[in-house]
């Protein structure tokens, strides 16, 4: 459903990526992982047409999308959430979605049927800027969603969240893949998460790919082992 081919980007002399290539299946959910700076969420700008790619190609559905402009990628189907959370702040949690309804489907309706799905009903009408750290991510995958993507993108969706809240969400994104049909492309720092999410991971390292495959045979990987878990204090204690 979605791959991409040799994808590089530099910003000047930094290399952030250099020739990542991986595939995803439709209805698949594909994890992402790797140390900070490793070149994930420059991964997701280049996918989703923020920045062009220094060299490679993506495709989706069949298609190059390679240089298509963020709403024409939205329109296609792909959608994305950011590692910092982001909303209108001054607009309401319903009007947040209704403009990825807008802007992604032109279907208005979509932001009531979000409404309902992730339980936003109680804060509905609510200024953005009112709401704690969990609430605030849903409404941005509320607004994701209201664009009535296939390929839904999320960036670290769980960093800060407590045990508790990490768990409720993760049942939610399982909810979204199985009820919805909807492709789902995460990045998670933790692999204990991912391992139990995804049945295929990719891990990045300084931009390159150190590993492609099964899930549940990345902690046999000696070099995932070295770069990844190992090291000074471990990556992902100096994650946030
Ligand atoms: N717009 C940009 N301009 C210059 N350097 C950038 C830009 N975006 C990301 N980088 C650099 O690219 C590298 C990868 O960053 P990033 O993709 O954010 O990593 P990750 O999400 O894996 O933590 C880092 O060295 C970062 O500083
Ligand atoms: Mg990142």
């Amino acid at each position: 459903m979605f791959a991409t081919k040799d994808i590089s980007k530099s910003f000047g002399k930094l290399v952030a990526l250099s020739n990542v290539s991986f595939e995803v299946a439709e209805k698949e959910i594909f994890g992402i992982a790797g140390p900070n700076g490793a070149g994930k969420s420059t991964l997701f700008n280049v996918i989703t047409g923020i920045y062009p790619p220094t060299a490679g190609q993506i495709f989706f559905k069949g298609k190059e999308i390679t240089n298509h402009k963020p709403d024409q990628i939205c329109r296609l189907g792909i959608a994305r959430t950011f590692q910092i959370p982001t909303a209108f702040h001054t607009l309401s949690v319903y009007d947040n979605l209704r403009v990825g309804a807008i802007f992604g489907a032109q279907r208005p309706e979509s932001a009531d049927e979000v409404i309902e799905l992730l339980g936003l009903n109680e804060v509905r009408d609510r200024p953005a800027r009112n709401l704690d750290l969990y609430t605030t991510k849903l409404v941005m995958l509320g607004a994701a969603l209201a664009t009535d993507c296939t390929l839904l993108m999320l960036d670290e969706p769980m960093a800060g969240l407590s045990m508790v809240e990490i768990n409720k969400f993760l049942e939610i994104v399982r909810q979204i893949n199985q009820e919805k049909g909807i492709t789902i492309i995460i990045i998670e720092h933790l692999l204990d998460i991912l391992i139990s999410l995804t049945k295929r991971m990719l891990i990045l390292s300084d931009g390159q790919v150190l590993y492609l495959g099964d899930s549940a045979r990345v902690t046999e990987d000696r070099r995932v082992v070295e770069v990844y878990l190992g090291g000074k204090g471990g990556a992902s204690r100096a994650h946030r």
